[in-house]
């Protein structure tokens, strides 16, 4: 099984689709559905960055919510379930509130990384590897982190002048590049990744 949680409510029963309000059921439509809804996403909160942008929680909730909301009801709220994928155990769910709210704190006492437009690009890649691998660990959300979380951090690369992350190197495989730098994650070696973002950050035009 590809995901297991302690009570595995989200999803149909012996399938990896969650259960959501237009009651699809089939992968391929339910993915087409995402990929679509995201999309939009990225256009909604690339058009509404300015320099009064806060990348705080409120802002990770919104992209999740604003994203999934049509589809499902847990959309914008973090999971009150244990999850594990494979061998790897993510935050439990009754210390998710209060890691979420030191990860950010952190993040905020950072400036959000909203002051990298003219600092060194590895500086920036080291910060973001870092934030990136904290909340892999944490998952706030039941599903759709992967997805979320590179929004997010493309959200705070615009910001700084810099395109949408490319990670177009990690490959197509089930045990791609950004998994594999993602377990390690789960150790507090967030190398892997830096690796990843660094080659993934062009300056924009
Ligand atoms: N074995 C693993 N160990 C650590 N992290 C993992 C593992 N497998 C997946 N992940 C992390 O979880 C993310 C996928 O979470 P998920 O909620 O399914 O998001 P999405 O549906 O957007 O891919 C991956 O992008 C990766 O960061
Ligand atoms: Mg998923």
């Amino acid at each position: 099984m590809k995901y297991f949680s302690d009570k595995n409510y989200i999803y149909y029963p012996n399938t990896n689709i969650p259960v959501n309000k237009l009651g699809v059921k089939n992968a391929e439509e339910i993915g087409e559905l995402e990929v679509q809804l995201f999309l939009k996403t990225y256009e909604h909160f690339h058009e509404n960055l300015d320099e009064n942008i806060v990348f705080n929680q409120k802002y990770l909730k919104d992209l999740h919510k604003f994203a999934f909301f049509k589809l499902y009801s847990w959309a914008g709220k973090y999971r009150d379930k244990n999850i594990s994928k494979d061998s790897t155990v993510f935050c439990q769910a009754v210390h998710l509130r209060d890691q979420m709210n030191g990860m950010f704190l952190e993040f905020e006492k950072d400036c959000y990384l909203k002051d990298f437009r003219n600092k060194p690009v590895d500086e920036f890649a080291s910060k973001i590897a870092y934030y990136m691998c904290e909340l892999i660990a944490l998952h706030p959300f039941f599903e759709l982190n992967g997805r979320t979380i590179r929004l997010f951090f493309d959200m705070v690369a615009v910001y700084n002048g810099y395109e949408y992350i490319d990670y177009r190197d990690i490959g197509d495989k089930k045990d791609n590049a950004f998994i594999q730098a993602s377990r390690r994650c789960m150790s507090g070696d967030c190398n892997l990744m830096k690796k990843i973002i660094l080659k993934g950050l062009k300056k924009g035009r």
